[in-house]
């Protein structure tokens, strides 16, 4: 399977290798769990660098102390022989203390995109715990390009406002989400939900899907998001979030008149919580 590297300095040896021979670097940060979606990234990343770097790290400071850090599936071997299926050419597996050693005492507090009271209002500290380790991980490896995926929408612009703020010389890379054929949108957490749960799950692409076609012929979006959020919950949703929202601000917008729209929604079925967003 793919080369790994599980300290700092191992990754620093190979990447000063790479350099030295002019190679352009990617890097693709995941927690693992590898499905279609993260490999689409990997594939994307190569089309842009000449070497890619995925990172499989369990971010235990992202995780809330009642969400599902302990239980999140972890399947190492899998994943390094998915990532040699696709030919990454590193695969960067620290253990917690190789990422935080004893003594580790820095935080990055980001704002903006990641105070738009939508998954950042329901899980406090999680974009700090994010732009933490995100910035760790370009530092790391001085990544000439990272790609990250729509799937995580959220977080795609609070990684692009991080980069920005933080000068970090790197190009970030937005990719499209990857679904099942019934449009559910490729996730670790899909393998948690019961096979009833399964078959409701792909409602929230549908409903997303409805409220788009509605907005782009000028609909207000109050009343097209609150039809939304009923037609979830009368299919079993509790819903979190269901908005339209300015595509790249966040912020909260009245109808198509007012920029490139994005519905971001967040739901939970039985214990596992589903996320998902579309372009308007
Ligand atoms: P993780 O949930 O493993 O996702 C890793 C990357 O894969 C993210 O950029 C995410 O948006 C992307 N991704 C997940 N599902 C996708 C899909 N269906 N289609 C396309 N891309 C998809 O996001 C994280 O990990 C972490 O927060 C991380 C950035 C690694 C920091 O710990």
């Amino acid at each position: 399977s793919v080369e790994t590297a599980t300290t700092v300095g191992q990754l620093r040896e190979k990447v000063a290798q790479w350099r030295r021979d002019g190679a352009r670097i990617a890097l693709t940060p995941t927690m693992g769990a590898l499905h279609d979606g993260h490999l689409s990234l990997v594939r994307l990343a190569q089309q842009h660098a000449d070497k890619v770097i995925v990172s499989i790290f369990v971010n235990p400071k992202q995780f809330g102390p009642n969400e599902d850090f302990s239980r999140y599936p972890r399947t190492l071997p899998e994943d390094l022989a998915l990532l040699e299926t696709v030919g990454a050419d590193l695969a960067w597996t620290p253990d917690v203390a190789a990422m935080y050693p004893d003594g580790f005492a820095t935080s990055i507090s980001i704002g903006g995109p990641a105070q738009a009271g939508l998954d950042d209002a329901h899980r406090p500290g999680h974009f700090d715990g994010v732009a933490t380790v995100v910035a760790k991980l370009l530092l790391q490896i001085g990544a000439d390009v990272a790609v990250f995926g729509e799937k995580d929408y959220q977080q795609l612009q609070v990684i692009n406002q991080l980069a920005r703020d933080l000068n970090i010389p790197v190009e970030i890379i937005g990719a499209p989400t990857r679904r099942e054929a019934d449009g559910l949108a490729l996730s670790s957490r899909n393998r948690y939900l019961s096979p009833e749960d399964r078959a409701v799950a792909p409602a929230i692409a549908r409903v997303l899907s409805v409220c788009a076609e509605r907005l782009r012929t000028g609909a207000a979006t109050a009343p097209v998001m609150a039809d939304g959020v009923k037609t979830l919950e009368s299919e079993g949703f509790k819903v979190d979030y269901l908005v339209a929202r300015h595509a790249v601000t966040l912020a909260e917008v009245n109808s198509i008149a007012d920029g490139p729209l994005r519905l971001l929604v967040a739901a939970r079925l039985g214990t596992t919580r589903l996320i998902d967003n579309i372009g308007v």
